[in-house]
């Protein structure tokens, strides 16, 4: 086999080398293991995070392994912080590709029976609203270089019906419903937008009663960081240029969309 032929393919079929990537939420989890795959496909990482010192180890991690990457302290529910984070990008990187809208918080187990006001809009901002706004900020970029990918992170609790709460699933599938009525809109102006809904991946959101049998994961093990970072590193790649509006579903065959 002819090395430098098969690396050579991978830059020109996927065409990351050199992108430049926000990923919110990247200090934990699924965020994390799309910022460390991003990284090691030569992306250029701008990755946010609200948690603490999380996010700074991430970037350490990864440049530790050569990645190009720089961390931004980021409540996505501030427009200034998002704002730093999208002139980071422009700064250090000179543009921006790609957004991974990944960040999101989890209902806690709240039930209609002990649901407040309070709790329904502090949900729904964040996992819908907060995607909505960091979309609009990147728009005047990426439709001015006539390109970008935009990849959000929802869930199988927007599909399935048993799987969570109910503002957490109504959330996810606006997430779900915004990429598609945009990707109509953005299609004209060469953005493409898809949409990526897990199932069960071992990070600390998932609960400890959680398991490949509850789940009927047919491929008979908890999904990792990587099984959705794989996704994202896809979508946000030159590959799915034929893709826009989709929902893909790394979930072990849990269920099938
Ligand atoms: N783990 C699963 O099984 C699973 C399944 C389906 C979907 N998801 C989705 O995947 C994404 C990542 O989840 P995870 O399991 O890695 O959870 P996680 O809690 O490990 O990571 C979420 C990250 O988002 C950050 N975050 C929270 N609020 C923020 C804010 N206001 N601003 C910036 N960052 C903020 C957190 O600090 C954390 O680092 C979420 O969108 C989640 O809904 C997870």
């Amino acid at each position: 086999m002819n090395e430098s032929y098969v690396i050579q393919s991978m830059y020109d079929y996927f065409q990351l080398k050199g992108k430049t990537a926000i990923v919110t939420g990247a200090g934990n989890g699924i965020g994390k293991g799309i910022a460390e795959m991003l990284a090691s496909l030569g992306v250029n990482v701008v990755a946010c995070d609200i948690e603490g010192d999380s996010v700074e180890n991430t970037a350490k991690e990864v440049a530790e392994k050569g990645g190009i990457i720089r961390a931004v302290h980021c409540d996505v529910s501030n427009m200034d912080d998002v704002d730093r984070s999208i002139q980071t990008a422009l700064d250090v990187f000179g543009g921006l590709d790609i957004l991974v809208n990944n960040a999101a918080g989890c209902g806690g187990g709240v039930k209609l029976d002990n649901m407040t006001d309070q709790e329904w809009d502090r949900l729904i901002n964040l996992n819908l609203t907060c995607v909505y706004k960091f979309i609009m900020r990147v728009l005047p970029i990426m439709r001015k270089q006539h390109s970008g990918k935009i990849v959000n992170i929802s869930s199988g609790a927007a599909i399935t019906g048993d799987w969570s709460d109910p503002h957490y699933a109504a959330a996810k599938g606006g997430v779900i419903s915004l990429g598609r009525e945009l990707a109509v809109e953005l299609s004209k102006d060469g953005i493409y937008i898809n949409t990526i809904a897990p199932g069960l991946i071992r990070t600390r959101m998932v609960l400890p009663w959680e398991s490949v049998e509850a789940n009927n994961i047919l491929v008979g093990r908890l999904g990792e960081p990587r099984d959705v970072a794989a996704t994202v590193a896809f979508l946000a790649s030159a590959a799915s240029d034929f893709y826009t509006g989709q929902v893909l579903c790394p979930n072990g065959g849990s269920w099938m969309y």
